[in-house]
């Protein structure tokens, strides 16, 4: 039996952290950008399988803030493979009824990738299977600012009270505004923290690491972490005989 004959039910966001892919290269003595070019792969792979089995949003980490200061050269190189990619996924994107949304600061991405990713976003507006969020150029307490601004910013033209901002109303000022916060937090590379990644939207996020780098990390990885979530208990602060109950 496949390991995906085994899901119980699947979360409606996963979010993931893809790292690994300079180790994973690294390890075999090529340059940093060839695990890169893996971790397209992964991407491509994630992608269809989180469409095949039902995910609604899937939200991938693909470039931070902080990345922006590693050497040009990376930098430069992953701006290319993420040209790329868009442009090679447009066809299989709509065909497969799949979404794309930036959640990010897109207007420092060089003008070339912006075009594409422009692109890419408005042609596939109206599909409805699936919603890919890239995170490109993306830090989750620069979210936080902006939307605090926008607030702020409202309030001082008077078509906000003070008192009417809520939980909501942040959420709303986020780039993730009108979707779930995700059910799951996948990391692969063997680290345990969040990196500045949806810090709002993960407070109740169910936290899965594994010591798998990026580039190795494919369905079989994507099905045994959603067999993984599925065993745990949500409790969302209350006592589980409360849930049983409900
Ligand atoms: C972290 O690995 C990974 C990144 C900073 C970039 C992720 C990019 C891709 C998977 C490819 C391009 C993306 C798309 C959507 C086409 P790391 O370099 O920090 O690895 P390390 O911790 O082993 O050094």
């Amino acid at each position: 039996m496949a390991e995906s004959d085994n899901i119980l039910a699947v979360p409606r966001h996963i979010a993931i952290i893809m790292d690994g892919n300079g180790r994973w290269a690294e390890e075999r003595y090529r340059p940093r950008l060839f695990g890169h070019k893996a971790g397209v792969d992964s991407v491509r792979e994630i992608v269809e399988t989180s469409r095949t089995i039902g995910i609604e949003f899937l939200t991938l980490y693909a470039f931070s803030t902080e990345n922006w200061n590693r050497p040009p050269g990376e930098v430069t190189g992953l701006m290319g493979l993420l040209k790329r990619y868009l442009q090679s996924e447009l066809k299989t994107m709509l065909k497969n009824d799949i979404r794309l949304c930036c959640v990010g600061q897109q207007n420092r991405l060089p003008t070339d990738v912006q075009a594409v990713l422009h692109q890419t976003i408005s042609e596939t507006q109206s599909c409805q299977s699936m919603t890919l969020n890239l995170a490109l150029s993306y830090g989750g307490r620069s979210e936080l600012v902006q939307a605090v601004r926008h607030l702020a910013q409202k309030c001082q033209d008077g078509v906000l009270q003070w008192q009417e901002i809520s939980e909501l109303s942040i959420s709303e000022h986020l780039f993730t505004a009108g979707q779930p916060d995700p059910d799951l937090l996948i990391r692969t590379g063997g680290e345990h923290r969040l990196s500045n990644f949806l810090l709002w939207q993960t407070s109740y996020t169910e936290l899965y690491f594994t010591e798998v780098k990026w580039p190795d990390f494919r369905k079989d990885q994507l099905i045994e972490a959603i067999n993984i979530y599925n065993r745990r208990q949500r409790r969302f602060g209350k006592i589980g005989a409360q849930l049983q109950a409900e």
